[in-house]
């Protein structure tokens, strides 16, 4: 990690840097000048192209030529047909193999944008420029790239790490609170999982105010670059960024079953971490007080949900699908303390049922 004068921060990601800072886009103006002969194509959704657009090219003069491409908001355009209309649009702009495209959106569009630009002509460079906070600390950053199939997310993908990455964190002030939320389960994750005071420290954030979150923001992007420059093809250590995702996916698909509010993904993984900081304590690995504490933070930041013991069976039977669990039994990522992770831990459906209960009962009270 190192900055600059111009208080430009780079971190390593492997396969790609992620760069973060209030010049960030004018380091992003001065990247592009060398590409200029080369076609840049903006991609975003029609969310980012209105809220976003305009502050980008007011500050990357390069980009004000490019064409742009609009998808409509949300998981929908994670879908083959989308693609095929990008792909479409890009042979009638006669995109070259040198084209470049720009992703400017959330996760949705990185994961298209960045699969679009896998694919097209075996393969085009891309930049993502993320404009959620799930986007800034995750989704933009690593190279995964992909889109569902028949219900499945992410079934369809492939690793191609953008030239870079350019986390310009005012693109938030746009952003509702219930997504802000959202991509923070992702960072209360990265503190719970390797930094036990960056925990606290987003557990007393003032979410509103941006100035305060951008350390943060640079903090977690640092710790999941560091985990995939250690593992970019998660053959081990990357599984550390699992943990509350095994019962948290079995928990976002049922709710996406069911007849109530569907819960976002960060609001998923929130109610996972805390029923697998339960198991972790459960296993003997994570001190009681620890795993109150954990429970205390999300659950005041995250609204209560439901379960009925009935829904246990048709939770496991989701988890069983995740494709983590490919050998039968689950493998669970879990804490030794706050700020220490183990993964493939055993775990047996009987202790995934208990764990969904102490949450049941927890919101119960
Ligand atoms: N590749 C990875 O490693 C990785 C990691 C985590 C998540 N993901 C993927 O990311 C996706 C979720 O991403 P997300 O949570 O960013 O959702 P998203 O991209 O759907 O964005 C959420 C909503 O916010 C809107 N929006 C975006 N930026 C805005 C802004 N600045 N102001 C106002 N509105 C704005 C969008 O239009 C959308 O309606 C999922 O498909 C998930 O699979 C990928
Ligand atoms: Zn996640």
């Amino acid at each position: 990690m190192g900055t600059t004068p111009q208080e430009i921060t780079e971190l390593d990601a492997g396969g790609h840097p992620v760069l973060l800072g209030a010049a960030v886009l004018h380091t992003l103006e001065k990247q592009l000048q060398p590409l200029k002969g080369v076609m840049p194509l903006v991609l975003g959704d029609h969310n980012t192209l209105q809220h976003c657009l305009p502050e980008l090219l007011a500050h990357v003069p390069s980009l004000r030529g490019a064409a742009t491409i609009a998808v409509e908001p949300g998981e929908g355009a994670k879908s083959l047909e989308v693609c095929q209309v990008i792909w479409n649009h890009l042979l009638d702009l006669a995109a070259d193999r040198q084209a470049l495209l720009v992703t400017l959106g959330g996760g949705v569009v990185t994961d298209l944008g960045g699969f679009v630009a896998a694919t097209y002509k075996r393969g085009i460079r891309s930049i993502n420029v993320p404009t959620t906070l799930m986007g800034m600390v995750d989704a933009a950053i690593g190279g995964k790239t992909g889109i569902d199939l028949a219900g499945v997310k992410n079934l369809i993908g492939a690793f191609h790490p953008p030239l870079g990455v350019y986390v310009h964190v005012p693109f938030l002030r746009t952003l509702g609170k219930r997504e802000l939320l959202n991509g923070l389960a992702e960072m209360l994750k990265h503190g719970l999982v390797a930094d036990a005071e960056h925990f606290e420290q987003i557990a007393n954030a003032a979410l509103h105010d941006l100035d305060a979150l951008a350390p943060l923001i640079q903090r977690s992007a640092a710790i999941k670059a560091a985990v995939v420059r250690d593992d970019p093809r998660e053959s081990g250590l990357r599984k550390v960024l699992n943990f509350g995702h095994s019962i948290g996916h079995g928990i976002e698909a049922h709710a996406w079953e069911g007849q109530g509010r569907a819960l976002l993904h960060g609001e998923a993984i929130a109610i996972g971490m805390v029923a697998e900081a339960w198991l972790s304590w459960r296993m003997e690995l994570l001190d009681r007080e620890q795993c109150d504490r954990i429970a205390e933070v999300l659950l005041k930041l995250y609204p209560a949900h439901h379960l009925e013991s009935s829904d246990n069976h048709r939770i496991l039977e989701l988890m069983r699908n995740d494709k983590k669990n490919a050998d039968g039994g689950f493998r669970f990522t879990l804490l030794n303390a706050i700020g220490s992770a183990r993964y493939d831990v055993p775990v047996t459906a009987a202790q995934v049922q208990e764990a969904l209960e102490y949450y049941r009962l927890l919101v119960r009270k």
